[in-house]
């Protein structure tokens, strides 16, 4: 199988770039990071870009009259082959998902169908899977179609949601739980494990 071409968007800490920028360093995952791409230009995925010396970009609708058009291109000068979405906080528009023929996929701090779709973002998912009282919760990896959070679903790894949880510490075990399944679904990709 060929090395997977990687094109990063996010909005903010990039944690989850950084997990998979790490399995690529460290040989588990057969893959490049051709861009990481941002709307923020204080978000430090940016800098965890620079660091890695991937090259980076801070595309948003301030500075491209047309955002989109100029995510599509810069995805592929960098020849970015995959669109892997990480806490990128703004809609994808269908002309990108065909440019790309549907390999764009996103993470989703829940599972699943549920809890997923507009607003579902952030503490806000976290939030509401403990109010419902659910007692198992986790991320999902997802192709990205034009609806929010309901393309098809690729991978979920379940954690706990223990009694005294909050929403910010069920954020952090999900986000623990994050860390491992992007880059192990990226890996079943490469491997031809997962055809997308
Ligand atoms: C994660 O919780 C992810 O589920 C959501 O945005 C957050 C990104 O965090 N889509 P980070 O920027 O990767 O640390």
């Amino acid at each position: 199988m060929p090395t997977l071409k990687l094109g990063f968007f996010a909005s903010g800490g990039g944690s989850n770039v950084q997990a998979i920028l790490d399995a690529i360093e460290s040989g588990r995952l057969d893959a490049e990071a051709r861009i990481i791409i941002s709307n923020n230009s204080k978000a430090y995925v940016l800098e965890r870009a620079r660091i890695a010396g991937v090259p980076f970009a801070h595309i948003s609708s301030k500075t491209h009259d047309d955002e989109q058009v100029a995510l599509i291109q810069a995805l592929q000068t960098a020849g970015a082959e995959i669109v892997v979405l990480a806490g990128y906080m703004k809609k994808i528009s269908p002309e990108l998902i065909r440019s790309f023929d549907g390999r764009v996929l996103n993470i989703h701090p829940a599972l699943l169908p549920k809890f997923g779709g507009k607003g579902m973002y952030g503490m806000n998912v976290h939030k509401a899977v403990i109010e419902a009282g659910e007692k198992v919760s986790g991320p999902t990896i997802h192709l990205v179609n034009e609806k929010y959070d309901a393309g098809r679903i690729l991978a979920q790894r379940e954690v706990p949601v223990l009694p005294n949880d909050s929403p910010e510490t069920l954020a952090a075990r999900v986000l623990e739980a994050e860390h491992i399944i992007y880059a192990e679904t990226l890996r079943k990709i490469a491997l031809g494990e997962i055809v997308i």
